[in-house]
């Protein structure tokens, strides 16, 4: 076998990446959603998931059956994924994560079952598990997934990697990278939340990690709204909307450097930006055709500009990356500058990267400037780099990828019989590769 045994499954808010360590990308790509039959799905507290009481010495047998005999019949009528979508007339549709976060136990669980078995078509109990988990993850959510993955699986071993730093391993890939530092700050940028986490030496300075609540949902939302506002919408199925305006912002969506010389540009020579969608209902077949202007630029620019779009929201990514490298110790804010890495679909839009590195260089030279004027002493500089890279759409994928390809992966994994014996606290801590630590 070519590929290591190490199942990886990144579950994110708008979608769940899963395959094989050793393969640079993601098998499986399919949305985190599950369509059940019963209202009962819609409980979010861990009590409704019926509790496995757990035995040292471990009594537990086969993933498959286990579950099957936990469960009634009418508790395996169920879809995930893009089928899930699909049977949303007849099932009830939900998404077990809200903003990166596990909302939904009994959910999560039975969409686990699926991953596994209908996905991968692999023994849980065969096979080292890497799941990521967003920064500042709650450790009892933690501790909720270990309890899930061993007693309800009966995983052979459990890694549970922080995204940030699986990103930062991705960005080895780049040229740009020359050594292979865990030190960072990563913009984790996905479906619905917008992470900025600096990170030294692989461990995650959690007192300055922020978050932006505005993400891929909302930019897809936004041009949505564009859309309308220009009327074209009059075109559009209804039920077609949202998939138009998500198509179009990933197609022909960018970010621009100034949204005045684009909207200039635009008007002096509209024929040379404006696109045109062609779409065919997906009920009747009929035929039709959106004008596509100024979203293109303007779907780039949200997290440039919130404040076009929320008004909870008001300050720009640059603005929130320098006050989260600001707030880190003294001593690694220079690597934070030097190595910002980016994560997700939502850093996907071209020139993303070289808008944050120019905002971001204009704050940070007029810092300099004033401390230069303030001290009389020129400022040695400061390099203020950002790192778009091949792999960046499923970044964190792929670092899992890499990390669970080692051959000491094992090591840092908790087997069943750690479990057992130390209870699911244990999985509070897992242990950073790539550091002495
Ligand atoms: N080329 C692209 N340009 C802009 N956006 C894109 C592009 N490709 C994908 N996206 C958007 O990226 C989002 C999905 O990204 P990703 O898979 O990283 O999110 P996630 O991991 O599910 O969510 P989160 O990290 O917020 O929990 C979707 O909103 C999708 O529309
Ligand atoms: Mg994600």
């Amino acid at each position: 076998m070519s590929h290591s045994n190490v199942i990886i499954i990144d579950n994110g808010t708008g979608f769940t990446k899963a395959g094989w360590a050793g393969n640079s990308d993601p098998s499986f790509v399919f949305p985190t959603a599950i369509a059940t039959r019963s209202l009962a799905g819609g409980s979010t507290t861990s009590s409704s998931r019926p509790s496995v009481p757990s035995k040292p010495g471990g009594l537990g047998s086969g993933g498959g059956s286990n579950i099957a005999s936990k469960r009634g019949i009418d508790d395996l009528d169920f879809f995930i994924g893009d089928e899930a979508i699909a049977n949303s007339k007849t099932y009830q549709v939900e998404q077990p994560i809200k903003h990166g976060l596990v909302e939904n136990w009994d959910l999560m669980e039975r969409f686990w079952e699926q991953c596994f078995f209908k996905y991968l078509r692999a023994e849980p109990e065969e096979h080292y598990t890497m799941l990521t988990e967003p920064p500042l993850n709650p450790p009892e959510n933690r501790e909720q997934t270990a309890e899930i993955m061993f007693e309800s699986f009966n995983v052979k071993g459990l890694y549970i990697a922080v995204q940030a730093v699986l990103a930062l391993a991705a960005s080895w890939t780049s040229s740009k990278v020359t050594d292979r530092t865990l030190t960072g700050t990563v913009i984790d940028s996905g479906d619905g939340v917008t992470h900025v986490i600096p990170v030294a030496e692989g461990y995650v300075i959690g007192s300055a990690i922020k978050h932006i609540p505005l993400a891929g949902r909302d930019i897809t939302y936004f041009v949505q709204q564009l859309l309308r506002d220009r009327g074209e919408t009059a075109n559009i199925p209804p039920e077609d909307s949202r998939r138009v305006a998500e198509h179009i912002k990933e197609n022909y969506g960018y970010t621009c450097q100034s949204i005045l010389k684009e909207f200039r540009r635009y008007d002096a020579d509209p024929s040379k930006y404006f696109e045109k969608y062609h779409g065919t209902h997906s009920v009747t077949g009929r035929q039709y055709e959106v004008d596509i202007g100024y979203e293109r630029f303007l779907a780039g620019e949200l997290l440039f500009q919130p404040e076009m779009f929320s008004s909870d929201f008001l300050t720009p990514l640059p603005e929130v990356v320098d006050t989260v490298i600001q707030q880190s110790p003294v001593d690694v804010r220079r690597g934070l500058y030097s190595n910002i890495v980016l994560s997700g679909g939502s850093t996907m839009m071209p020139h993303f990267g070289q808008r944050l590195r120019k905002d971001l260089r204009e704050i940070v030279d007029k810092r300099i400037a004033a401390s230069e004027a303030a001290s009389g002493a020129r400022s040695s500089g400061l390099d203020v780099n950002v790192i778009s890279h091949s792999k960046q759409r499923y970044a964190v994928y792929h670092g899992a990828s890499l990390l669970g390809s080692l051959p000491t992966f094992p090591s840092f994994c908790f087997s069943k019989a750690d479990y057992e014996e130390h209870g699911p606290g244990i999985v509070r801590r897992f242990s950073v590769f790539g550091t002495s630590g």
